[in-house]
């Protein structure tokens, strides 16, 4: 194919982008967008603080016209993200223990209701694991209601919305360490007691370097039984950023459950990274040689 959403598709994949939808009003990012992306994530619209401003009152207005920008264009659609310590709104801040489970739970059960049968997958929980050398879950507000608080995350998804694939989306999770090794075990245990889990998203937002273990991390929680995507990818500049790119691309192509990839924005100037210049397109919205890296992998 001569564009990534179409040699993505030549091989039952697809190629995403997180999206601002501020910019949808934007031609150059809209047109780029459109041309070379299948699928599309919201950047911010879709978490706690943008759906639940107030406690119980819901605004989908930013995930709305995504979803509808996605079905017009024929996207799909990744939703991020159900619970996650950051970008809570500030009435979730202040509440612990029960109320703040129930909160949650309902705030789970509402959001995939809502956007029922538009989602391709969920990321119900993102980030709930802790860095460094322990591999056990993040502290916070959430993990401190229980332990069970992911489980019961994911089976709210899945009544709310039965068919969505449902992940656990994290980062430094790229390579095979014990931050990783946490989550897979996690996994392992979902799959054994039957908690509703489908797939694993590898957020991959890289320095200049990439694991040398990069695809066989993918394949060992391929071997658990779900899917595994690529799901928030950036590639700082100042080592071979075109190579990473390639090598994450490959690393996908090769593990049959790597469904999909995508990148944290369309052009560097739209990246949260700022002057990383982490992404495919310049800011004039021209490809670079990490686009044709990416797209030679495909
Ligand atoms: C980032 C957005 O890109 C920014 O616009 C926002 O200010 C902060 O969040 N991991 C995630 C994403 O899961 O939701 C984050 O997105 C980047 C890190």
């Amino acid at each position: 194919g001569t564009t990534l959403r179409a040699s993505a598709a030549e091989k039952g994949r697809y190629f995403g982008a997180a999206v601002a939808t501020g910019k949808l009003s934007d031609n150059t990012y809209v047109t780029v967008l459109n041309r070379e992306f299948n699928s599309v994530v919201p950047e911010n619209e879709m978490k706690w603080d943008a759906t639940e401003p107030q406690q119980g009152r819901f605004n989908y207005t930013g995930g709305d016209r995504l979803v509808s920008h996605a079905r017009a264009n024929g996207m799909s659609v990744r939703g991020h993200t159900l619970l996650w310590h950051a970008q809570q709104p500030s009435w979730a801040q202040g509440l612990s223990g029960t109320a703040l489970r129930n909160a949650a739970i309902n705030h789970v059960t509402q959001v995939a209701t809502h956007f029922k049968g538009q989602i391709y997958a969920w990321d119900v929980v993102n980030e709930a694991f802790a860095d460094g050398g322990g591999g056990g879950r993040r502290d916070s507000n959430l993990q401190r209601t229980g332990n069970d608080w992911i489980e019961a995350a994911f089976r709210a998804a899945r009544a709310a919305d039965p068919g969505a694939k449902l992940c656990y989306n994290d980062y430094n999770t790229d390579g095979i360490n014990a931050k990783s090794t946490g989550v897979y075990n996690m996994v392992r245990d979902f799959k054994s007691r039957g908690v509703p889990i489908d797939c694993v998203g590898f957020q991959s937002h890289l320095g200049t370097t990439i694991p040398g273990d990069y695809q066989a991390n993918l394949q060992r929680f391929a071997d658990l039984g779900v899917d595994v995507q690529i799901t928030e990818l950036d590639v700082m500049t100042g080592g071979n950023q075109a190579n990473i790119f390639g090598t994450v691309t490959r690393s996908c192509m090769a593990v049959s459950r790597c469904t999909g990839i995508t990148v944290w924005g369309v052009r560097d100037c739209d990246s949260w990274r700022g002057s990383d210049n982490a992404l495919l397109f310049d800011c004039a919205g021209n490809k670079k040689a990490a686009y044709t890296s990416v797209l030679n992998a495909l």
